[in-house]
């Protein structure tokens, strides 16, 4: 299986090199946007991969590295519970590093859990397309969205047979899935389409299985294979342990 052309696998000795990855990518990705653009339009992901990242963005040299003040920062995906709740991917953001950044209110675009799910669905794209509507024309363009990838081959709240991953007029869609198994609201597939840069995150010997099905099987119809932005580029950053079962002589894999 041949990756699309403007995709590179990074592979990392363990989580904590893994996580400066993501960072120093974050980190270069906003100086670059903002010194094109004037703004650095951004969106995470939940779960446990992208937390390690996270945690080092709150500190030096991220910390006064990224422009803070010229950041937007989105959401991937959220499952619908209280910001209190563990489960809650914008909760653990605030407490993982928001909390210690300087970042003006307004710049910070959480998905709501407060409405009923697909209200809170309207009320996001709409968030959206008043961000985007700066840039006229170009849709949904962010910078930077990074990705996780589930043991069964999802991506954001995209799960495989579910109607979001045929999504394709929507900017956000409500799902229900996954684990925790709740209600979510999610990123389509033409919003992650549109992205200028895809960074998938991903760590652990339990996700090697599904890496080397994503990567090397052209059979496979999961949901990441439907994202292969046409003005934009993929980045893999794996650790040793989700790319154990990759070929070693495998294209476009850089291994550090
Ligand atoms: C979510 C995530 C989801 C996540 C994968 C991987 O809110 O559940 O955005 O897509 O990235 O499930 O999760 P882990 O990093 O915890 O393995």
């Amino acid at each position: 299986m041949t990756l699309p052309k403007n995709s590179r696998i990074i592979v990392t000795d363990g989580i904590e090199r893994l996580a400066a990855a993501g960072a120093d990518l974050f980190q270069r990705t906003a100086v670059a946007s903002i010194a094109r653009a004037g703004l650095f339009s951004v969106a995470v992901s939940g779960g446990s991969t992208p937390r390690p990242m996270h945690r080092l963005l709150a500190g030096d040299p991220y910390r006064s590295g990224v422009p803070w003040q010229l950041t937007h920062l989105f959401w991937v995906d959220e499952r619908l519970v209280p910001v209190t709740d563990p489960d809650s991917n914008f909760g653990c953001a605030e407490r993982d590093f928001l909390n210690q950044l300087t970042i003006p209110a307004g710049n910070i675009h959480p998905m709501s859990s407060r409405k009923p799910p697909a209200a809170a669905a309207d009320d996001y794209e709409h968030e959206l397309r008043r961000h985007f509507s700066r840039f006229s024309g170009t849709g949904p363009v962010f910078d930077l969205i990074v990705l996780g990838v589930g043991t069964d081959g999802h991506t954001a709240s995209i799960f495989p047979g579910d109607r979001s991953a045929v999504e394709t007029a929507r900017w956000v869609t409500a799902v229900r899935g996954g684990t925790p198994d709740v209600e979510r609201l999610t990123l389509t597939l033409p919003v992650l389409n549109h992205a200028r840069c895809i960074a998938y995150l991903v760590s652990g010997s339990k996700k090697a299985d599904v890496v080397r099905s994503l990567l090397t099987d052209a059979s496979v119809q999961l949901p990441p294979q439907r994202i292969a932005p046409q003005r934009g580029k993929i980045i893999w950053l794996l650790d040793k342990a989700a790319a154990a079962l990759l070929p070693q002589d495998l294209p476009g894999c850089i291994r550090k």
